[in-house]
């Protein structure tokens, strides 16, 4: 149907005849002499209709002028040069001078056009409308070359992929799963993956030695711009193995696959423990371009007459610290109770501030607890200067590292201290458990299979609260990438981890019987970690969503707007698999 790509069109074809498909981008008819703005995957090329003494030429001017957006054209043509360059456009040195133009399919009158910054929602219901767009062309673009990037590093190196299934047994991993109700079980139902876990684990003990799988996952779980229902994982294991070479191997190929898609030297990724990250930033994840860092400042309240200070300073498990911001003290009132609010998101029940105005003058709820000198050297160990405003968050450690760090990212923003470039590191040395209060018992901080620091049981038993595991992130400018760990591969430490998380005998063998048979066979060491390719291709898109890297996302309130998935299911079809849907409740009256 077509010579040559649109998007392809360049000065090396002055004088050619060319054939292009595409759509019109836009069409401006200025009486007699029409330009279409024709648009392929690889970009956009101007076309003129003008009139000529050849034969037919009338003709093509009269089809130009009819044209409307999103047109599907074929255009035949001779390239020339352009009077007026376009700068903006990769073609814009030359247009193509049509001699025959073909509407293979004239487009209705379009629900939105890309050039008008459509809203989210109309983009996602005529989503083939929106993939059309140059923008969602090249962000898709980085997504395949990231894929084939890893692909090929991976299978360079002997790495296997292999597919593991996608209906299986529901093996929690700490979200909530989607479930498939099995026609020929009655009653009983299979579960989507929340990841390959186990079965990377079990081909590990199988005898494959490096593994790997882009592996769609399912959680059924709250969405936000970095989560989706169903999103994509590179996925890996390696068996004989320590955390050294499971990091090593995959910050490599980071290394080396961020320099092949976008240009990119990540460098050496720091390392860091969880616990520094959390004194320091507030966050598992710290985006490390925003220099901001919390103080602790227990000493410094300690004789304050300040109660919420004074009863958490010191005390193990509690925490006071403190944010100082450069330029601060611009806040209005308004502004800072923005803040706080922002921080209540996040559990904090109160902000206390601390501007300093540019004379000096200090402005603060709490400076009444103190004596002046002791509030001058608490602002001083903050490192505060004229102009500058501190916050202060004091309660539950988890808790204010939590709400003073995503403060911190508020600030990094609003203040325009995010540098730019590009900040990778391992966070490490994670807790091993979670003491959930609510339901009083311990969960995973990673996953139930990764390994305690200590390989002995009974140390694990007696000192859980505190125990690190084996665990590992990789984060890149604040998003965390990839997670993984070095696995328990000895049955007896994984029924006791399993006991430490309240999955007593019977149900270890009902749920993970099959994990425990085969660790019970000469099950090798191993370890692996999983990354977010969406998320990836996002950074590497410049795009603050996985939503822009998906070509068929669900919304926020987890729909698919094109499809108008989940929607209701016939009685007759919903026999077939045994299942009844209960009447909804109906609102009290
Ligand atoms: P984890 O749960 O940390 O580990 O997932 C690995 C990486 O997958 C990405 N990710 C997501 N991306 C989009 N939407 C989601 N809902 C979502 N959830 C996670 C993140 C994350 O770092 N089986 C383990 C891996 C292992 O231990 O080897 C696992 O799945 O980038
Ligand atoms: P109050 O005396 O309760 O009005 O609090 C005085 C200041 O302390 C206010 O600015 C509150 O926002 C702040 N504050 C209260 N609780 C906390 C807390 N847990 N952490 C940080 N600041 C707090």
């Amino acid at each position: 149907m077509r010579t040559h790509f649109c998007g392809l069109i360049d000065e090396s074809m002055v004088g050619r005849t060319v054939t292009l498909c595409g759509w019109a981008d836009v069409a401006r008819d200025l009486g007699g002499l029409c330009f279409i703005d024709l648009r392929d995957h690889e970009g956009i090329v101007q076309v003129v209709a003008e009139p000529s003494d050849a034969e037919g030429n009338a003709d093509v001017v009269t089809t130009a002028a009819k044209v409307g957006y999103e047109d599907c054209l074929r255009v035949t043509g001779t390239v020339r040069r352009r009077e007026s360059v376009n700068p903006k456009i990769r073609t814009g040195q030359v247009e193509v001078v049509a001699t025959a133009i073909e509407v293979l399919n004239k487009a209705e009158p379009l629900p939105f056009h890309h050039h008008e910054n459509p809203g989210e929602d109309i983009r996602l219901k005529y989503r083939y409308l929106d993939l059309r767009s140059p923008e969602m062309q090249r962000r898709m673009r980085t997504r395949t070359k990231l894929v084939a990037a890893l692909r090929r590093w991976l299978d360079a190196r002997d790495f296997q992929d292999i597919e593991t299934p996608i209906l299986t047994k529901a093996t929690p991993e700490g979200a909530r799963d989607f479930l498939v109700p099995a026609r020929m079980h009655e009653g009983e139902f299979y579960a989507l993956p929340q990841s390959p876990q186990l079965f990377k684990q079990i081909l590990m003990m199988a005898g494959f030695d490096r593994y790997y799988q882009i592996a769609r996952c399912f959680r059924d779980e709250a969405l936000r711009a970095d989560r989706q229902l169903e999103f994509t994982q590179l996925d890996m294991e390696f068996a004989w193995v320590d955390e050294a070479i499971v990091q090593d191997t995959v910050e490599q190929m980071m290394q080396d696959v961020f320099r092949e898609v976008v240009g990119v030297e990540l460098g050496a990724f720091p390392r860091m423990t969880w616990a520094e990250a959390m004194r320091r930033y507030g966050s598992d994840k710290p985006d490390l371009r925003i220099a901001l860092e919390l103080v602790d400042v227990d000493d410094q309240v300690r004789g304050s007459q300040f109660k919420v200070f004074t009863d958490v300073a010191g005390v193990d498990g509690l925490r006071v610290c403190a944010l100082r911001i450069p330029g601060g003290a611009a806040l209005s009132r308004k502004q800072i109770d923005e803040y706080a609010a922002h921080a209540a998101k996040y559990g904090a029940k109160g902000l206390a501030y601390a501007k300093i105005g540019e004379d000096g003058a200090v402005n603060s709820p709490v400076a009444k607890f103190f004596d002046e000198a002791a509030f001058a050297a608490l602002l001083q160990h903050v490192g505060a200067s004229n102009g500058d405003i501190v916050f202060f968050g004091a309660g539950a450690y988890n808790t204010v590292s939590d709400f003073m760090g995503a403060v911190r990212l508020k600030a990094g923003k609003d203040f325009g201290l995010v540098e730019d470039g590009w900040k990778p590191l391992w966070v490490t040395d994670f807790p091993m458990f979670e003491f959930d209060d609510e339901a009083q018992r311990y969960v995973a901080l990673h996953h139930p299979f990764t390994a305690p620091a200590v390989d002995d049981i009974d140390d694990l038993r007696a000192n859980a609260r505190t125990a690190t595991s084996r665990g590992y992130d990789m984060v890149l400018n604040g998003n965390e990438i990839g997670g993984g760990s070095i696995r328990i591969h000895r049955p007896r430490m994984q029924a006791a981890v399993f006991e430490l998380l309240g999955i007593g005998a019977e149900e270890q063998q009902a749920k993970f019987g099959f994990l425990l048979d085969a660790l019970k066979y000469g099950a090798p060491p191993h370890g692996g970690i999983a990354f977010g390719i969406d998320r990836i291709a996002a950074l590497m898109a410049g795009t603050e969503s996985i939503r822009d890297v998906i070509a068929f996302p669900k919304t926020t309130t987890a729909q698919c707007l094109m499809t108008g998935a989940p929607s209701p299911i016939e009685d007759a079809q919903l026999a077939e698999v045994h299942v009844a849907v209960r009447p909804k409740a109906q609102p009290a009256a």
